[in-house]
């Protein structure tokens, strides 16, 4: 289901699928705010382009040179927080910029391209038209209202998290939910006939009913996303913290790297709990306002270049591909070469080991390393 998601999402992009669930989920809000590309449903201007400001050009080169073109976020509207959730999804995929140009991406975005409001609105006018890209605004009170109906109609058997167990699915990470807006999906699933609590038949539950029921699910879906690797808003007491412990100096291999009294010492003083998180899962992340006090910018990647019967090179990685290869050393020179056979480049990512990684971490086992990490004050 979650490689469904991606083979969606990710039609145009060159990503990495992660097969980390966890992953997967954080990725999947990353990638249903720019999923992009005509997927049928409600036409979609032809054309958009990014609106002015002093920070466009770094909008373009970076996130244009990466896997998409830049104008993929045009036509979004996000919250700051969902902007830097983007962002730092696509540093983890490998997005080339400084600490201060990411910093002047989110501030563009958020600034030009604030939530659009006004789609929220009980059988608004929103509704009409809301396509498949556009994702579902909550309304806080009909999310309310929809949780009295989920509770009398759905949780005895998809559960209090909506997390489903023996007797329902998984809701948060169902794409009937996912696709869902304002009820379409989920009042097109009810419909076919589905069970009730009460024994009512599934498609008497209509209209404002279903609308209000989705403001629920997709309320919970946001708060299961923000309470993952992305979030904001953490409680580090879901976590173990001896099982965490017993990760980090067994399964998780992180004393090969690190010690508690080393270089981690302090680490829980050092981050807010969800940029610790952030770090741990992505530490080339950068941290922006909030949370982010004292995080020490990311290490650059080092290439060593050595063409044949020459000298090597050695520096900062300014850009790698298939055919070319460019770097600048610790004078700020810059050099750039065409890649033959010929020509050696070693490449040392810091930060490699953390994205393998990310394959192999459990949503428990990221849990447990936080609270154990939280620890380290
Ligand atoms: C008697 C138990 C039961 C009740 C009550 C129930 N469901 Fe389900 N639901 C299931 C089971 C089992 C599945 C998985 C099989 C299926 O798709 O039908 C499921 C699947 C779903 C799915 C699809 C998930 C996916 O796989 O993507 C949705 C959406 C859903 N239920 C919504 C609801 C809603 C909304 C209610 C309340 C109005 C509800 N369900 C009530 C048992 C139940
Ligand atoms: C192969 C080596 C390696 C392994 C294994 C490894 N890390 Fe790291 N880790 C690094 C490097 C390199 C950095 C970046 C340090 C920096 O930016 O200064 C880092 C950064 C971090 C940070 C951020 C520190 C900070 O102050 O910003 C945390 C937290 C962290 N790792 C936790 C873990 C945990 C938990 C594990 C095990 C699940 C782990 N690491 C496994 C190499 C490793």
């Amino acid at each position: 289901m979650n490689d469904m998601l991606f083979k969606e999402n990710d039609a145009k992009a060159t990503m990495e699928p992660s097969r980390s669930i966890l992953t997967v989920a954080a990725m999947a809000l990353a990638a249903s705010l720019l999923a992009q590309g005509p997927r049928g449903g409600a036409p979609r201007p032809a054309a958009r382009s990014l609106p002015d400001g002093p920070e466009k050009q770094v909008v373009q080169r970076v996130c244009g040179s990466t896997c998409h073109g830049a104008e993929i976020v045009a036509g979004k509207g996000y919250s700051r927080d969902n902007w830097t959730t983007v962002v730092n999804g696509m540093i983890a995929r490998g997005a080339k910029a400084s600490a201060s140009e990411f910093g002047e991406i989110v501030d563009y975005l958020a600034k030009n391209l604030p939530p659009r409001m006004g789609t929220a609105g009980a059988g608004g006018a929103g509704f009409i038209g809301s396509g498949p890209d556009d994702a579902h605004i909550v309304d806080p009170a009909a999310a309310e209202r929809g949780k009295s109906v989920y509770v009398a109609e759905c949780i005895t058997c998809h559960g209090a998290q909506g997390r489903g167990g023996p007797d329902g699915a998984d809701l948060v990470r169902s794409l009937v939910v996912l696709k869902d807006r304002y009820g379409a999906t989920i009042g097109a699933f009810l419909k076919k006939g589905h069970p009730t609590q009460s024994g009512k038949p599934s498609a008497s539950i209509g209209g404002a009913q279903v609308i209000d029921l989705a403001h629920f699910l997709h309320l919970k879906f946001t708060d299961t996303l923000r309470s993952g690797p992305y979030s904001q808003v953490i409680n580090v007491l879901t976590g173990d913290a001896k099982a965490g412990q017993q990760y980090f100096n067994g399964a998780g291999g992180c004393n090969k790297c690190h010690s508690p009294g080393g270089d981690l010492a302090g680490v829980g003083r050092k981050y807010e709990p969800a940029m610790l998180q952030q770090k741990f899962l992505f530490p080339r992340t950068f941290g922006f306002g909030r949370g982010a006090r004292g995080a020490s910018s990311p290490k650059p990647v080092m290439l060593k270049v050595t063409p044949a019967g020459g000298a090597t090179v050695t520096g900062v990685l300014a850009h790698l591909d298939d055919f070319s290869v460019s770097l600048r050393d610790g004078a700020g020179e810059y050099y750039s070469w065409t890649r033959t056979p010929s020509l050696k480049v070693e490449k040392d990512d810091p930060y490699a080991a953390h994205v393998e990684l990310l394959d192999k971490y459990t949503d428990k086992s990221i849990h447990d390393t936080v609270a154990y990490l939280e620890t380290l004050k």
